[in-house]
């Protein structure tokens, strides 16, 4: 298993031959420049949610690769509408067999509108089961204690949880996260994008070390082996 970033809160995830993609968010975002979409391989495309700076570039990379597209049923609707075909609409609680592996489907505690304002219903994280291993994908969320029942449900290797702050939990309550996850090995997302949402990464690195756990941020363009997160 291999993750790429390719900014903001988006991820590649290569597990078992195939290719997942999250929250795709890449055009609009400065930092990700050099990234072009079209050059962008995928089997699945995940949306946490409707905010565009997760759902931006679903449109385009979905018709041009025709990857199944992972969502909750009202953005499935408005995907739908736009001509995106394959598409497995899914809602929070939801667990679903795929050829690499499963997908569960999680709460997040956020909102959901989609960028023309129609209703993107709720929020969701992930979390992805494999034979490579376990991972969550948190999305946009607060620190809830519903992530305890991640916690309970399986063993995570690792998670990407937001650490921005201002529009969902910071670095301090991700720390908080992991014990209710289980699970200390994060990779940082949502951070730096925009102004609110800048952060000092040394120190959330720093912070993340002194209560025993691993922070990674990773460069956007980068791949990383899920076992050198450790
Ligand atoms: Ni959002
Ligand atoms: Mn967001």
């Amino acid at each position: 298993m291999n993750i790429t970033y390719y900014g903001h809160s988006c991820f590649g995830v290569e597990i078992n031959g195939k290719s997942l993609l999250f929250d795709p968010f890449i055009t609009p975002n400065k930092l990700a420049s050099k990234i072009d979409i079209n050059t962008i391989k995928t089997d699945y495309i995940l949306i946490s949610h409707g905010h565009n700076d997760h759902i931006q570039d679903v449109e385009a990379i979905a018709k041009r690769t025709k990857a199944k597209v992972i969502c909750n049923y009202e953005i499935y609707l408005w995907l739908s509408a736009k001509g995106v075909e394959n598409i497995l609409p899914m809602n929070i609680g939801g667990k679903t067999k795929l050829d690499f592996g499963n997908v569960k489907c999680v709460v997040a505690v956020h909102s959901s509108g989609l960028p023309d304002g129609s209703y993107g219903g709720n929020p969701m994280g992930f979390v992805v089961e494999s034979s490579e291993g376990n991972f969550y994908y948190a999305g946009d969320t607060a620190l809830t204690y519903d992530m305890k029942l991640i916690g309970d449900y399986r063993k995570i290797d690792f998670a990407f949880l937001p650490i921005g702050d201002t529009l969902t939990m910071g670095v301090d309550n991700a720390i908080i996260a992991c014990d209710f996850i289980d699970c200390d090995t994060i990779v940082g997302m949502h951070y730096d994008t925009f102004s609110a949402i800048k952060i000092d990464k040394q120190e959330a690195i720093s912070k993340f070390t002194r209560a025993g756990k691993k922070l990674t941020l990773m460069e956007i363009g980068s791949i990383i082996e899920k076992q050198n997160l450790n």
